[in-house]
């Protein structure tokens, strides 16, 4: 007799994106005339830079001719665009990660989802708390988390690195030894970033212990301030302890798009020295069947001189939208961080109210939709995030709406 996976049946709730979605969809249906913001999910609004529509055109035009056609992509991702990301990313910071150890996908959330899959069932995860929920879920999913307790938001065998206001939203380093830590700086939901020597202590912990980082670089864009780490392969012994996931959603607008990458250096094996890189490589061949050519050519564009330009003005655009967030809200009496290298605006809610009380009170009185930062874990509660994605007119109107409440 057929059952279902009993682990995705511990899932409390639905995905955090979801609900909100539907009760943004709830309260726009009661209220039809009311004109929503949505600084939500961190979604993107800028078109697509002339670059990469170049690219993408020349791209199609070549799938519609037989001497260009192209089937099945090489499931690791072209070398075209795997050896631009070497050169381009990974040089230019003094990092010496190869071409055949970036695997490109369709973007990091699938990645960030199923890099578990290559560690074994009863691997020890650490996550900030609060956390991009997919970590958690995609390891409930696995059957890795143990049980849930409601009254806490806890799962009894995820170790949580509590990231607040008193350590400047930085994790320390757990007691109790995991063997997978998840860490992803510029950070979401928080904005907080890591300095070098900080990231450095967490790669000297990982390979002392034997423990591998995820290290989620999604916003590194983002990062305007000098001296600061781009990629955990910037400190030294990171090749024996760490994966890195990328993505082209973020600083280049391809949310819809869809591309991503993984960097797995082949000197990261696991205790008994099995190769990662090969057991990712064995996945992808199994599962993936590789990011459609057309958006690859467009992730090679982002490398162009052009296209650098244009995704740097892109990205002050979205900063230009953070700075009037985060002054918005602090001349308005809120308490924020966030918002200088990341494009998320963390503040505290006002007057103790709980995260989800403040995300119905601001869809109420100023028709701006956020995302509570309970959703993201209990240290997130009594904080809400705000994104800079929108445009820079509703950044401005949100704030106004806002000061008025
Ligand atoms: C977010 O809002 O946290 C992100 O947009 C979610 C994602 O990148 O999947």
């Amino acid at each position: 007799m057929i059952r279902a996976n009993e682990d995705y049946g511990k899932l409390p709730g639905s995905y955090l994106f979801s609900t909100i979605a539907k009760k943004v969809a709830a309260f726009s249906e009661a209220n039809p005339d009311k004109k929503i913001i949505r600084l939500g999910i961190g979604d993107v609004t800028q078109p697509l830079c002339p670059a990469v529509i170049e690219a993408l055109h020349k791209a199609v035009d070549e799938m519609g001719k037989a001497e260009t056609f192209r089937g099945y992509a090489p499931d690791l991702g072209y070398a075209f665009l795997r050896e631009t990301i070497a050169e381009k990313v990974f040089r230019p910071l003094g990092t010496d990660i190869a071409a055949d150890e970036i695997f490109v996908s369709d973007g990091a959330k699938s990645d960030s989802a199923n890099i578990q899959e290559i560690f074994a069932g009863k691997t020890k995860i650490a996550v900030c708390d609060p956390v991009y929920p997919v970590y958690v879920d995609s390891n409930v999913m696995a059957g890795r988390t143990g049980t849930y307790d409601a009254a806490t938001g806890l799962w009894s065998d995820v170790i949580y690195m509590p990231c607040t206001a008193d350590n400047g939203f930085s994790p320390e380093l757990p007691k109790e030894v995991p063997d997978l830590i998840y860490l992803c700086f510029p950070n979401n939901p928080t904005g907080a970033m890591i300095t070098k020597p900080q990231l450095q202590e967490w790669v000297d912990y990982a390979n002392r212990n034997k423990a591998v980082i995820i290290y989620d670089a999604a916003y590194e864009a983002y990062i305007h301030e000098e001296g600061l780490p781009h990629s955990i392969y910037e400190c030294e012994g990171a090749r024996t302890c760490a994966i890195e996931l990328r993505s082209f959603s973020k600083n280049a607008g391809f949310t819809g798009t869809r591309l991503g990458y993984t960097v797995i250096p082949k000197d990261l094996k696991d205790a008994d020295g099995v190769s990662l890189h090969s057991l990712w490589a064995r996945r992808h061949g199994t599962k993936f069947n590789g990011a459609p050519y057309i958006v690859q050519r467009a992730g090679e564009a982002v490398y162009s001189e052009e296209g650098q330009k244009q995704t740097k003005e892109q990205i002050e655009y979205y900063m230009r939208n953070a700075r009037t967030i985060y002054e918005g809200l602090a001349g308005a009496g809120f308490t924020v961080s966030g918002g200088v290298n990341a494009p998320y605006i963390w503040m505290k809610t006002p007057d103790g109210m709980s995260s989800w009380d403040f995300f119905d009170y601001l869809l109420e009185k100023a028709n701006v939709v956020g995302t509570p930062g309970s959703g993201f874990g209990p240290s997130g509660e009594g904080y809400f995030r705000l994104t800079a994605f929108g445009t820079y007119e509703n950044s401005v109107e949100a704030m106004e709406r806002i000061r008025k409440m």
